[in-house]
């Protein structure tokens, strides 16, 4: 697994951004204790969902306020159509583990 940051890092309710160099960014969120990572664009345009507001699990884009779900990644709130990619993320030793991104 990749450690991507203490999981303290991200409070409840919060967001943190995560650079992965060549492989753009990730945006990390704490709903309740359930930890996810998305991709940090948003699939309508060149904004950073690390910078949007999170409400009910639900991150809304700070460019145009389109919402995904944030454990599915799915498209809830135009005027985005494109879902992003979201893993559930593994907390071990207090740290924020992911899998290998097989398309990354
Ligand atoms: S760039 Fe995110 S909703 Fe438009």
């Amino acid at each position: 697994m990749i450690f991507l940051c203490p999981a303290a890092d991200v409070p409840p309710g919060g967001c943190r951004r995560h650079s992965r160099g060549r492989h753009g960014a990730l945006a990390l969120f704490n709903l309740d204790g359930r930890f996810y990572a998305t991709d940090d664009r948003c699939s309508h345009g060149n904004a950073s969902l690390s910078e949007g507001d999170v409400d009910e699990g639900v991150v809304y884009c700070p460019l145009h306020a389109g919402g995904f779900d944030i454990a599915t990644g799915e498209p809830v709130h135009p005027p985005c159509d494109e879902p992003i990619r979201s893993y559930p993320l593994h907390v071990q030793d207090g740290g924020l583990y992911m899998l290998p991104d097989p398309e990354a």
